[in-house]
């Protein structure tokens, strides 16, 4: 079968500061993995000022700006760049409404979250974002194409 030559979609996904603090790293790579979804790039990562204010730049004006920043530069977060069809808008399902309080159970935000301002996870909102976000975050070299030759029918 024929396949198109096109970038497969990939999500920038991000365990903030309290997601890592709370021990919830496994747990959330777990969801990924189960759904399907492939990893491309993963790290831990003492976040510097600038790449945080660059990752929310489009939200500079908002009142909430710069203590947004302060927590992601906290402490140590988990970068993570997952690849598949729609894997955007399945990342923003299964991590749940910005407002924990709104996220569903089930969700990652409805399972374990309360605070807009502690919301453990980050997920693109669009493919181009995602595309974005992950040039801020990673090296080219960084990202991975590997082989699910046990799983072809995740393929
Ligand atoms: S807005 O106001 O509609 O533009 O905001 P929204 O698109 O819902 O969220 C954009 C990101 O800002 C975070 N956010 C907040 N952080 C701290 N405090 C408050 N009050 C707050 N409101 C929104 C929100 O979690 C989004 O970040 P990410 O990392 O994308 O989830």
């Amino acid at each position: 079968k024929a396949t198109a030559d096109v970038r497969a979609e990939i999500s920038y996904v991000m365990i903030k500061p309290d997601g890592v603090q709370r021990g919830l790293v496994g747990n959330i790579i777990s969801r990924f993995e189960n759904k399907g979804f492939q990893l491309k790039a993963l790290k831990l990562f003492q976040t510097p000022k600038d790449v945080a204010e660059e990752h929310y730049k489009d939200l500079k004006e908002k009142p909430f700006y710069p203590k947004l920043v302060d927590y992601i530069i906290s402490g140590p977060v988990v970068c993570m760049v997952w690849e598949g069809d729609g894997v955007v808008a399945s990342a923003r399902k299964m991590i749940g409404a910005t407002r924990p309080l709104e996220a569903e159970p089930g969700t990652i935000r409805g399972d374990f979250a309360i605070q807009v301002g502690r919301n453990i996870v980050h997920g693109s909102d669009s493919p181009e974002n995602g595309e974005r976000e992950t040039a801020i975050w990673f090296k080219e070299g960084e990202l991975m194409s590997w082989d699910r030759t046990m799983t072809p029918w995740l393929v």
